[in-house]
Formats: structure tokens, sequence, C-alpha cells
């Protein structure tokens, strides 16, 4: 699509989400079922199911604006799902191949990133609350999840030094 004007941008980046949130899901499902750990499998598993829920309200946002939802990829997206085949493939003992905690950190911050600019230009354009809300929503629970992924990642690091200490 031609972007030309802020609502364009907006349009564009709408897409963009709803690419990644539907990319999410599949990666977020693949993730919990390889989890190497119950923590980060609950964490995974519990996202993706407000993935389910964040893609309807993507849905309604578009039918706020009279748009039909369409997706438009985005690199960013594709190098995590490359990320996560590399992973999965075999590859996780190669420390330049990301675990399936960073890979989610990941995902999720640029969700974040992109609910974020979404927000600004919606304020921008002065949209109203059917199209604002559903943004907030989704964007608190994205900041939530990498919450709980953080966790996480500081419980594994304690325990990683804890057995490098026991030696
Ligand atoms: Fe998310």
């Amino acid at each position: 699509m031609n972007v030309e004007t802020l609502e364009d941008l907006f349009g564009l980046q709408l897409q963009h989400a709803y690419y990644a949130e539907r990319a999410h899901v599949e990666l977020l499902s693949e993730m919990a079922d390889a989890a190497p750990t119950d923590d980060l499998r609950e964490v995974l598993a519990d996202h993706r199911a407000e993935t389910d829920a964040q893609i309807d309200r993507l849905e309604d946002v578009f039918a706020a604006l009279g748009r039909h939802p369409r997706t438009s990829r985005t690199r960013s997206i594709d190098g995590l799902i490359e990320s996560w085949h590399e992973h999965r493939s075999g590859s996780g003992g190669d420390p330049a191949v990301p675990s399936a905690l960073e890979i989610a950190l990941t995902g999720e911050r640029l969700e974040i990133r992109a609910y974020e600019s979404l927000l600004t230009l919606a304020g921008r354009l002065a949209y109203a609350d059917d199209v604002v809300e559903p943004l907030e929503t989704t964007l608190a629970e994205e900041r939530a999840a990498v919450e709980a992924l953080e966790e996480v990642e500081t419980a594994e690091s304690i325990l990683k030094t804890l057995a490098i200490e026991e030696g």
C-alpha cells in the first residue's frame, strides 16, 4: 500500500501488528510445547491464549476504521521466526543462536514498540476510543508478558550462577 498520510501509516502499522500477532499464535504454541522448563511453558502458554484475544481486538480496530483485516509482513517478525526455526533444528547449543526465552522476549518487545507507535499515531489522528482502547488493553498485556518472561530469565540466571558456584 502507498503510504502518503498518517492514516495510511497507521493502516500499514496495523497490518504489521496483525501479521505479528498471527505469527505469534503459531510461534508461542510451538515454543510452549518445546519449553525446557515448566515456568517458561506456563508463561508462553498463557500468553498464547491472550494472543487470540489480541487478534480479535485488532480485527475490532480494523472494523472501527471500516477496513478489512489484512496482514503485512515485517522483516523483524520473519527474522524472529527464522531464529526459532534455527533454534528448533538443533542449533540450540550454538551460542550465536538465541534461546527460546530470548526469542520470546524479542518478540514481545517488538510488539510493545508496535503498539506504542500505533497509540502515538492514534493520538495524532484523534482516533476515538473504539480504536484506542483495544490497543491500550493489548499493550498492557504485552508489557505484563515481558515482565513475566523477565522473571523467568532472572530465576534461570540465579539457578545458573548457583550451579556454577557449586561446581
Ligand atoms: Fe504478545
